[in-house]
């Protein structure tokens, strides 16, 4: 049986293009559950969206493709870091909707490991056949999006139609209403499954999938706690970014705003040396999540906000309900394969 829940604002009339493969999971965590020996931790599997290696990208490209596909776009261009998953997401989109895919690269992380460059996601952005450009400055995200531009600007003088997808702020942050949806499909499973949320932790980082699943909760009426673990800017940098993405997000929906500032809840005691940079704590719950749970999580987001979600459950009270969204990013492990294999070690 599945639980239809209330439109939200303008959602379901906004350009939007079918990617995923369906609803995804949400499951018990019962090994991980006894482990901490508190609160009952439930997981919502969004690193199986379908495409790729999935992710929570696809859901926010949805957005992005349903747009572009409405201007009859041929070609996709996208920029993020080196081992993003987003760019990959974007390549494999763009094939399956018959479009070319142009991505830039961002050398966001100080490392010349030539595994990090080329494995991973890199390495499934090549087999999508995807065009690939580097730039040099990772923080930049106005310059980024400026030469993002100049290339687009050559595709339009051969002919092309390209369709950017911008990530810095003052851009309509369409992928958050792939959130705002799947906050639908989470209280539409619950509902179905009897169960009641106290709490629901998720990774932090360009804040689509935090302001829009608080946004979209909070539009459906549920008060739950959503604490964002920062995995790029620290709790305060954050804060500001999830507040306009909130207030964007009531734009593109024509509804009043329904987050308030206290609503929004971050940590940033897990981001380690930085983004894209491991720590003790990061492989500690990678390895936690995979000895209880079989569940692969990856060094740049889904550890990191894994680590906060093992804190908040080790001070939940018994009876409480988690629930932690893994985002996918999986394939990344293949591109840290140096310091993930020094961390795990060999068999034998
Ligand atoms: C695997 C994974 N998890 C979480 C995030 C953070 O999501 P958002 O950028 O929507 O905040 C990303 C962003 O790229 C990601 O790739």
């Amino acid at each position: 049986m599945t639980i239809r829940m209330k439109p939200v604002g303008k959602l379901d009339d906004l350009p939007r293009t079918s990617l995923m493969s369906g609803e995804t999971p949400l499951e018990e965590m019962p090994n991980l559950t006894k482990h901490v020996g508190t609160a009952r931790l439930l997981v919502k599997r969004d690193d199986l969206t379908g495409l790729a290696f999935g992710g929570n990208k696809v859901r926010q490209l949805e957005y992005y493709l349903g747009e572009a596909v409405v201007q009859g776009a041929d070609t996709i261009l996208i920029t993020g870091a080196v081992q993003s998953n987003f760019v990959r997401l974007a390549a494999a989109s763009a094939r399956k909707k018959g479009m070319g895919c142009h991505i830039q690269l961002e050398d966001r992380v100080p490392k010349n490991d030539p595994i990090y460059k080329n494995s991973g996601n890199v390495l499934i952005d090549k087999i999508l056949g995807a065009t690939l450009y580097s730039y040099p400055d990772g923080e930049d995200e106005v310059g980024a999006d400026a030469h993002l531009n100049e290339v687009a600007n050559g595709l339009r003088e051969k002919g092309n139609k390209p369709y950017i997808i911008h990530l810095s702020p003052g851009h309509a942050p369409l992928g958050a209403l792939g959130y705002v949806d799947a906050a639908r499909e989470v209280l539409s499973q619950c509902a179905e499954q009897g169960i009641e949320l106290d709490e629901v932790v998720l990774a932090s980082g360009s804040g689509h999938t935090h302001g829009g699943m608080l946004f979209g909760l909070r539009a459906l009426g549920c008060p739950v706690r959503v604490t964002g673990i920062c995995v790029r800017r620290d709790a305060e940098q954050q804060h500001a970014r999830i507040s306009s993405r909130c207030r964007e997000i009531a734009e593109l929906l024509a509804m009043d705003p329904v987050v308030e500032d206290a609503d929004i809840i971050l940590s940033d005691e897990h981001l380690g040396p930085g983004y894209g940079r491991m720590n003790e704590q990061v492989i500690d719950a990678m390895r936690q999540a995979a000895e209880c749970e079989g569940l692969i999580t990856d060094p740049v987001y889904t550890a990191k906000a894994m680590s906060g979600f093992l804190e908040r459950a080790k001070a939940a009270e018994k009876g409480q309900t988690l629930l932690f969204v893994h985002t996918g990013g999986t394939p990344a492990i293949f591109g840290y394969e140096r310091e993930l294999g020094a961390a795990f070690g060999t068999t034998g």
